[in-house]
């Protein structure tokens, strides 16, 4: 199943625009309105409480549609919510822009209320994409051909959220929307569009089940991660090592979306159903016993993975985190890499001192062993360039014992 949110922009342009919008809604063919607070008058005050009336009995969501009318950008944006939350009664569920005179430099003024806000806005491209918008850029089908629509179509993911916008309305002679006469084909294209949605799995969704499925997800990071503290025996220092790799992987590649996040958190969980005898510390093992690593990567992926099943945590989510889990130590592809090396930041970071408490036991060469070895698995340059210095430091910390 794909979920896609169709979101009418501009209510409140015209009356004969909002008057297709709100047919839309009634009729179930659109989830989502953006709406203009500058250009709504008393004229409009019916069709404002009727797209009300509306929230109540369908799944649709309405956002504020900003209208930069200067470039003090952060008062405009505030000011606007503040008339919709007025108009509204509550406060618009999502956010984006109208018109995209102001997207490079009023854009991501916008997209940071929302991450402020915690409200979804749209990703029309512009940075910084945060986990408050669909991972692909909206698709508008704005004056499209339908064939072109349908294409598009096909290209969707199964389990993936997509947008697509349209400016649905009927002709206003009066209007100087430049969007005008092709309003009327908008909304065709609409009706057509939700006659194909069982043809491609397509369920149409809003803003606010957008928002659920973010929440829900969220949960399952943090039961992850409770799971993993439990196991742990709520050990700080373990969890500190936990949670910096989930740290580490986000500023190594700022739009990870929670799969990562579960993998670094729980990427170690084999060492805490593991016999304390068999652990590294405990043998005589070299801790780049490659059988030994295998071994605790994919024991790991395996315990992972049935935790998150009985959480009720989609296939594909599962498979990815095992997916990463499996290969933590060794690495493989890009993905395995980037957590293998955000493990390796949060290990110089952070377990130098757990290692050299341990020096009469471990003795200096398996530490010293350890330590390159950590830090010299690193693939990529920019955690290299970051885990210089920790390694640099943590190796002198060493020399000191030697
Ligand atoms: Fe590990
Ligand atoms: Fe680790």
């Amino acid at each position: 199943m794909k979920y896609l949110i169709i979101n009418a922009d501009d209510f409140g342009y015209s009356k004969l625009f909002n008057k297709k919008i709100l047919e839309l809604i009634e009729k179930d063919f659109v989830s989502s309105t953006s709406v203009m607070v500058e250009s709504i008058n008393d004229d409009q005050n019916e069709q404002v409480l009727k797209l009300i009336e509306l929230t109540k009995n369908h799944n649709v969501s309405v956002g504020l549609h900003v209208d930069f009318k200067s470039t003090d950008f952060d008062e405009e944006i505030k000011r606007q919510y503040d008339v919709f939350v007025d108009l509204f009664g509550f406060k618009p569920v999502h956010i984006d822009i109208h018109k995209s005179t102001y997207l490079q430099d009023g854009y991501p003024r916008i997209i940071e209320f929302s991450k402020e806000n915690k409200i979804p806005c749209k990703n029309l491209g512009v940075e910084p994409f945060t986990e408050f918008m669909t991972k692909d850029i909206i698709f508008d089908g704005t004056n499209l051909d339908f064939s072109e629509i349908e294409k598009w179509f096909t290209t969707l993911k199964d389990g993936e959220y997509y947008t697509a916008i349209f400016h649905p309305g009927i002709y206003d002679p009066d209007s100087k929307s430049s969007f005008n006469e092709i309003r009327e084909v908008d909304a065709k294209n609409i009706v057509k569009l939700n006659k194909i949605f069982d043809k491609h799995d397509v369920k149409l969704i809003s803003y606010s089940d957008f928002i659920k499925k973010e929440e829900a997800l969220k949960s399952i990071f943090n039961k992850t991660r409770e799971f993993v503290k439990e196991s742990f025996n709520r050990n700080d220092a373990q969890m500190r090592h936990f949670d910096r790799t989930a740290y580490w992987i986000k500023e190594l590649k700022p739009d990870v979306d929670i799969a990562y996040l579960i993998a670094a958190i729980g990427h170690d969980i084999e060492r805490a159903f593991k016999d304390a005898k068999k652990d590294f510390v405990n043998t005589k093992l070299s801790f780049r016993d490659e059988e030994f690593l295998k071994q605790h990567s994919e024991k790991g992926a395996e315990i992972l993975g049935k935790f998150l099943e009985k959480e009720g945590a989609n296939n594909k989510l599962i498979n990815r985190v095992k997916h990463m889990v499996s290969k933590h130590e060794l690495g493989g592809d890009e993905d395995q890499n980037l957590l293998k090396d955000a493990d390796s930041l949060s290990f110089v970071e952070n377990n130098g001192p757990i290692f050299l408490s341990k020096i009469e036991k471990l003795g200096y060469d398996r530490i010293k062993e350890k330590f390159d070895w950590m830090y010299n698995r690193i693939t990529s340059e920019k955690a290299k360039e970051i885990g210089k210095p920790f390694y640099d430091k943590m190796m002198s910390e060493l020399e000191k014992l030697k």
